[in-house]
């Protein structure tokens, strides 16, 4: 079967190609140095350039690809920015239409567990940590078509904060990426954050370390004094790792997971990436093009859920 994947759901217009479960193709248009000038993502912007992606991405492909051997048209319906979504249903829509092939809708967090098996095979039952701009959560899965969400966040999202700290350190957006290469010099920091506390087992709070962030940012410019840039986001990283690594790690001694996965934009990040691996014989961290929002992933989801309907 051959699955175009579509998505579009933030600010990334991104078209892939998936040919008997591999991926042929993969073409992403970012929007990212459009939105750093507003040091976040404007939802009216990122529609707006969805519409212009789209058709330029659509020439590449061509290019690339003869689109008459396309079988299934997939793509992200929700969750997004609704701009952005109706773009790329409407392209999608056009493109099923004119080949004369169905349509399929992906969640697109289902698209971001399911990265992980672009490369590699999921075994069951599976944990996942979902760890992106706008989520943060714990999901089980019996099977590929059960999803549990054991625990998620009650306030910001992981890559959020890692934004909103990235914006008031003055490091620019988004700040995940930025902070990330600031923790390769891996120096030594004495500054300490706390680890937050929730309720449920398996939930996060950030707003409590993104606060703790400001207030000591804050604390050094009502002095007058030099804010220490990257000793703060060190620590800020160390602690974020720390928390979603002893959360994971309780999860798996309860679930008793075959297999377990870091999926989403957060989990580009190279050492959150490395202290995941140590947690489990089969974890899976996907490759990096497959981190952040990408149409593979929905192409992937596409194919796992037509695989049940078979
Ligand atoms: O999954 P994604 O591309 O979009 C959403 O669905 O939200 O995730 C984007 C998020 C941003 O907040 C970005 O700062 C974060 O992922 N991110 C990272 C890294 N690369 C991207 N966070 C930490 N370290 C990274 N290397
Ligand atoms: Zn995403």
């Amino acid at each position: 079967m051959i699955i175009l994947g579509i998505e579009s759901s933030h600010d990334d217009t991104s078209v892939a190609i998936l040919e008997h479960g591999k991926v042929k193709v993969l073409k992403t248009f970012s929007q990212i140095e459009i939105h750093a000038k507003y040091g976040g993502t404007i939802p009216e912007i990122a529609s707006r350039e969805h519409v212009n992606n789209v058709a330029l991405v659509l020439e590449e492909l061509k290019q690339e690809y003869d689109l008459n051997q396309i079988d299934l048209v997939a793509y992200t319906a929700f969750p997004g920015l609704i701009g952005s979504l109706q773009v790329g249903f409407l392209f999608a829509n056009a493109i099923a239409l004119s080949l004369n092939k169905p349509l399929f809708p992906v969640n697109h967090l289902e698209g971001h567990v399911f990265s992980a098996a672009i490369d590699e095979e999921i075994v069951y039952p599976h944990l996942a940590l979902l760890v992106s701009g706008g989520h943060t959560q714990l999901i089980y899965k019996e099977t590929p078509y059960s999803v549990n969400i054991i625990g998620e966040t009650s306030d910001d999202a992981v890559g959020e904060v890692y934004d909103k700290v990235a914006r008031k350190l003055n490091l620019g957006f988004p700040g995940g990426p930025l902070i990330d290469k600031i923790n390769l010099n891996d120096f030594v920091s004495d500054i300490n954050f706390s680890i937050p506390k929730t309720e449920g087992k398996y939930d996060f709070s950030l707003s409590g370390i993104k606060t703790q962030v400001i207030n000591l940012i804050n604390k050094y410019e009502m002095k007058n004094e030099k804010v220490p840039v990257e000793k703060i986001a060190y620590a800020f990283q160390k602690t974020i790792i720390k928390y979603l690594i002893q959360k994971t790690q309780l999860a798996i001694e309860e679930y008793q997971p075959a297999s377990i996965s870091l999926v989403g934009g957060v989990s580009a990040n190279k050492e959150l990436r490395t202290e995941f691996l140590k947690l489990h014989p089969k974890s899976i961290v996907p490759n990096l093009k497959y981190c952040t929002d990408n149409g593979a992933m929905i192409a992937k989801a596409a194919q796992i859920y037509n695989e049940k309907n078979k």
